[in-house]
């Protein structure tokens, strides 16, 4: 019996965390000690032991590079890719590794065929460059009819029969949708969304899906066998630690053969796998940390509460900001909120303009880089919460917005 107590202590105390989180793992991390980083989630931050792995793998490609290209680094991306396919469950033959998710969106869309009467669905919410892959498309390629945008607002955005009846409504005038391309955690606004339902739905209308998942891995529990999308992007140098720049790209089998990247080179007709694999002479360094950064999320604490820390500050940030500045948080429904919220600015700050002066106040004179966005006809920043950040953290961002704001209230444009 003492035995059987002893053994369930040890595992108790095995399941903690190696580390506390918060300010104690700020040494583990480059940044700056004076410098808040409140935006985790636009470039990431790579540990320190990320930087020294990375500089392992450039020292062994300068001392032999013949050895290194022609032999050593085509065994370490094979092994990434089935230590990396373990971790998001699926095929390691159904994943690459490419540099980001701008290049893969691009390889896929600018691959896919279509003919003259079909179309692609995307959301408002759609990140940038998507937008722009899309614009070019229906310039270059397309007709401008093919590419159809959905407007999503404060209600559909955090209710996914909303949102699959205003998707539907469109489908139906439309009829042949060919591809529809979402977000699984977007940008700006930062909604989860349940992809789960959504990829269900659009299979059940023989829909091709292309999941624009940048900020998900390292972020939320990725498992891609369940989720069964046809396409997947997720930036490794986000959430999950790795060097810039290093991104998963997942295709579907009876898909593969479809999609070529941008650069073609000699894997050019071979495999999925190898085409993807060699795009020019490059420094594969950043791909390889994925595996490193593996190992070093295993060091801090095990994934559930690593994932369960930052979404529960990015909630507690998000409640104490929008007290903080009279003000209220887009997303009420926890479960739309994943490692980043959004909240809207003070009252004050209701003109794109005003925006943006707040927005340039607190990068030139404060050092805080908020960004911000008009969604709804509100005005609202995003913050993003990691295992370095504590809430004090966002209470002392929130002082410096509404000291910004006491002093540019004064200028003529501000009143
Ligand atoms: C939702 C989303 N998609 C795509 C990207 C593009 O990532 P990258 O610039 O690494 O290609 C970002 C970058 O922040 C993003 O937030």
């Amino acid at each position: 019996m003492k035995i059987v107590i002893c053994l369930c202590l040890i595992l108790y105390w095995l399941s903690f965390p190696v580390y506390p989180f918060g300010h104690s793992l700020l040494p583990l991390f480059s940044l700056d000690p004076s410098y808040i980083n409140i935006n985790h989630g636009s470039y990431g931050s790579a540990p320190k032991y990320i930087h020294e792995k990375l500089q392992e793998y450039q020292l062994k490609a300068e001392r032999n590079p013949d050895r290194w290209f022609r032999l050593d680094v085509q065994i370490e991306m094979e092994n990434l890719r089935k230590k990396l396919s373990k971790y998001v469950n699926c095929d390691p033959d159904d994943l690459v590794i490419i540099d980001n998710v701008s290049a893969g969106i691009n390889s896929i869309l600018k691959s896919l065929k279509f003919q003259s009467n079909e179309t692609i669905l995307y959301y408002n919410i759609a990140y940038g460059m998507v937008k722009l892959t899309l614009q070019y498309l229906s310039t270059e390629i397309f007709t401008q009819k093919q590419i159809i945008q959905i407007e999503l607002n404060h209600q559909t955005i955090q209710n996914t029969n909303l949102l699959l009846k205003k998707t539907q409504d469109i489908i139906n005038k439309i009829k042949n949708v060919k591809l529809i391309i979402f977000d699984h955690i977007s940008s700006i606004p930062a909604i989860l969304f349940d992809i789960e339902s959504m990829l269900k739905y659009f299979h059940s209308q023989g829909i091709l899906t292309l999941i624009d998942g940048a900020h998900a891995i390292g972020a939320i529990e990725l498992n891609l066998t369940k989720l069964n999308p046809d396409f997947y992007l997720s930036n490794t140098h986000k959430w999950l630690y790795t060097h810039r720049s290093s991104c998963l790209l997942y295709i579907k089998k009876d898909l593969q053969k479809l999609i070529h990247p941008i650069i073609t080179s000699f894997g050019y007709l071979q495999s999925f796998q190898n085409e993807f694999f060699w795009l020019g002479t490059k420094d594969y360094s950043s791909y390889l940390t994925i595996s490193d950064a593996l190992d070093f999320r295993q060091t801090i604490a095990n994934e559930i509460d690593i994932y369960n820390y930052n979404h529960q500050l990015a909630i507690q940030a998000g409640y104490l900001l929008a007290q903080m500045w009279n003000s209220s948080i887009l997303i009420s429904n926890e479960k739309f909120i994943s490692t980043m919220n959004n909240i809207e600015l003070p009252v004050i700050i209701n003109t794109l303009d005003k925006m943006n002066i707040l927005y340039q106040k607190l990068i030139n004179q404060y050092n805080i880089f908020l960004p911000m966005i008009e969604f709804d006809k509100k005005f609202y920043c995003r913050i993003s919460a990691q295992i370095y950040m504590e809430l004090n953290d966002y209470q002392t961002v929130g002082k410096i917005v509404l000291d910004a704001i006491s002093i540019i209230k004064f200028l003529p444009s501000l009143k």
